[in-house]
């Protein structure tokens, strides 16, 4: 459920420059962060992943943004190769660093996961904060003997599935980014 004092709403293109700066402010501080997140955005906004419906923002009365996620398809190539399940890759999230640790990654989260669940999406994955996203159910791709294409630590590469058994059908596959990913 949305928060008091703000609402969590599908993105629009009028957002588009106010997300650069939200994101862009988001990750100044982080270590890990190449701070080119703002254009990854942009990327999966112009591909073929992109699913509108996926991309939240949570917005005060007044316009402004707090936070945004962005879910996008991807795919994981089972073993074998011959056959390969949809997934979707939950990246970035972003909070406004005045507004963190108030509850808002948490709702955009959860809102995101349910829309997907509800468009019949059965996994997510991201590469994100170990101590972070298993609150929502994630965890270590690789206890499901899934490989990632990057050099991350074991512990940051994680995986939710979104329905009962999903998990079992992956188990033993490869992660796919699209090119965007990489770019
Ligand atoms: C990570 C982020 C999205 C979390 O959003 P948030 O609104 O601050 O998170 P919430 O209020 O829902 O949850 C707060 C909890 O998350 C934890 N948390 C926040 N950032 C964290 C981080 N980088 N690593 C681990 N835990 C983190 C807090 O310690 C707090 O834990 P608690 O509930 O046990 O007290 C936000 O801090 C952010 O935008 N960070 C910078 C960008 C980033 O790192 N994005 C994630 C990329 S994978």
């Amino acid at each position: 459920m949305d928060r008091p004092g703000y609402r969590i709403r599908q993105v629009q293109p009028t957002d588009y420059a106010k997300l650069d700066v939200l994101i862009e402010q988001a990750f100044r501080t982080v270590p890990e962060s190449d701070h080119q997140e703002q254009l990854l955005v942009r990327r999966i906004r112009d591909s073929e992943g992109w699913i509108p419906e996926l991309s939240l923002v949570a917005e005060l009365p007044g316009g402004k943004l707090l936070g945004h996620i962005l879910l996008s398809e991807i795919h994981i190539v089972l073993p074998g190769g011959a056959a390969k399940l949809p997934a979707l890759a939950l990246a970035p999230l972003s909070v406004l660093p005045a507004y963190q640790k108030q509850g808002i990654g948490t709702a955009l989260v959860c809102k995101a996961h349910a829309r997907a669940g509800a468009a019949g999406f059965k996994l997510v994955v991201v590469l994100g904060h170990a101590n972070y996203y298993p609150r929502f159910g994630y965890q270590r791709a690789s206890a499901w003997d899934l490989s990632f294409p990057f050099a991350a630590p074991d512990e940051c590469c994680l995986i939710a599935q979104l329905q009962e058994g999903a998990l079992h059908q992956a188990r033993g596959g490869t992660v796919r980014y699209p090119s965007v990913f990489f770019e």
